[in-house]
């Protein structure tokens, strides 16, 4: 069983009175130990509601959640944390699940020293007080780049630049190794040398701690560089679900054809016309009526609007290669794709180490893990 299996999660907000919303409605996906599991939509499709909920952090009024979120403890038990109770969660909070967020600055307590801010978690989840705590947190903040810990532990925030904030961050989410790091945007409010720097430090502490990392991003770019298996969101369902590699090679959803075709590179023609998607994601019809992305559809059919296209097995495609359409685009990446250059992710790696061992086997029966389709997928269909 995988580390985390959401089925069905939905999200709705809307009190008495108020237009309900449906931010999530049916987001299925898996994360298995120690893989990295990208999260990745435009702007407003319910990526940051989708983590919240998981970590139980939406508000207790005016929302309504549904589904089922199962997550595999350390002590071996299974839970869902879509219903456990809060002090249940909170305890989960810090030992087992961590999440970082997008902005730093509003993450921490201003008015707090960063050392306290490392040191409380470490007292109450790892029972550390006084001058082991202190010194724990300095070497935390040392493993994480930050230079000079023990007077940057006196620091406020403030006193912190973007990136170093970041880092602190991300040393108080591992500062228990916890089983799964939650990660909503946590390097679009950064410049991009630091985006790098940080990226390649995440990369390390799951490899190192074997956490499994939720990569939530609107960016293809740190999907490619760092996920073994990709969800690609749309107006709050999983529209298509892959091993890294499928997805770059053969997006098969219009939607997530769109988003590849979209990215410039710098090799082409100059006066070359970038290709975005058209629209905006406000230009969406609901999802009992028909496909949510049909208004911008360049591929829609008049089936389109019979029903909700359901998440299914791809025709012809990789194992756990999955779409929620009814005319997916089986013609390979668009033209001005360039992100399958990056280098192959860890797991990925591991396949090639395990398909160059002379076994003579490939990598179907090495390390569980398909070089041509880059991942062993937890990626479940939901219907
Ligand atoms: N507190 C809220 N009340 C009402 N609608 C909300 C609330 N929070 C988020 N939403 C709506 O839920 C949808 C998804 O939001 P969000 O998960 O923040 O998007 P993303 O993180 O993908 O940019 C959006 O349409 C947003 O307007
Ligand atoms: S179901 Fe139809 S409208 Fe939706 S993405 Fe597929 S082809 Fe386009
Ligand atoms: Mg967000």
């Amino acid at each position: 069983m995988s580390l985390l299996s959401v089925d069905e999660l939905a999200v709705t907000f809307g009190g008495r009175g108020m237009r309900e919303v449906n931010a999530v409605s049916g987001v299925s996906f898996s994360v298995d130990e120690g893989q990295v599991v990208g999260l990745v939509g435009e702007s407003g499709c319910g990526k940051s509601v989708t983590s919240l909920a998981l970590m139980g952090l939406l508000p207790n009024k005016g929302v309504r959640v549904g589904g089922r979120a199962m997550f595999r403890t350390g002590r071996g038990e299974t839970v869902d944390l879509l219903t456990l109770g809060r002090s249940a969660l909170r305890d989960l909070r810090g030992t087992q699940l961590a999440m970082i967020f997008q902005d730093p600055l509003s993450s921490l307590n201003p008015v707090v020293p960063i050392g306290v801010q490392v040191t409380e978690i470490l007292t109450r989840h790892r029972g550390l007080r006084g001058q082991a705590a202190r010194k724990e947190a300095a070497h935390l903040l040392d493993r994480v780049g930050i230079p000079d810990p023990t007077r940057r532990l006196k620091e406020y925030p403030h006193q912190l630049s973007g990136g170093m904030r970041q880092r602190a961050l991300i040393a108080m989410a591992v500062a228990c190794a916890p089983r799964l790091l939650i990660a909503d945007e946590p390097t679009t409010a950064l410049d991009v040398t630091i985006q790098a720097q940080i990226l390649e430090l995440l990369k390390e502490l799951v490899d190192d701690q074997g956490t499994a990392l939720l990569m939530i991003t609107h960016d293809l770019g740190v999907v490619a560089g760092m996920c073994d298996t990709v969800n690609v969101l749309y107006a709050g369902k999983v529209v298509e679900a892959a091993g890294r590699r499928p997805l770059f090679a053969a997006p098969a959803h219009p939607y997530a054809h769109g988003l590849l075709g979209s990215i410039p590179r710098l090799d082409a023609p100059r006066g070359e016309r970038l290709n975005p998607i058209r629209g905006s994601i406000n230009d969406t019809i609901a999802w009992q009526d028909g496909c949510a992305f049909a208004p911008r559809c360049d591929f829609y059919v008049d089936e389109c609007l019979r029903g909700t296209p359901q998440l299914a097995a791809l025709p012809r495609g990789a194992d756990g290669h999955d779409v929620r359409c009814v005319n997916p685009v089986m013609t390979g990446p668009p033209e001005t794709t360039t992100l399958l250059d990056k280098p192959p992710t860890s797991s990925e790696e591991a396949a090639q180490d395990s398909a160059s061992d002379g076994d003579g086997k490939g990598p179907e029966a090495g390390a569980g893990t398909d070089e041509d389709t880059g991942t062993d997928s937890g990626t479940e269909a939901s219907a």
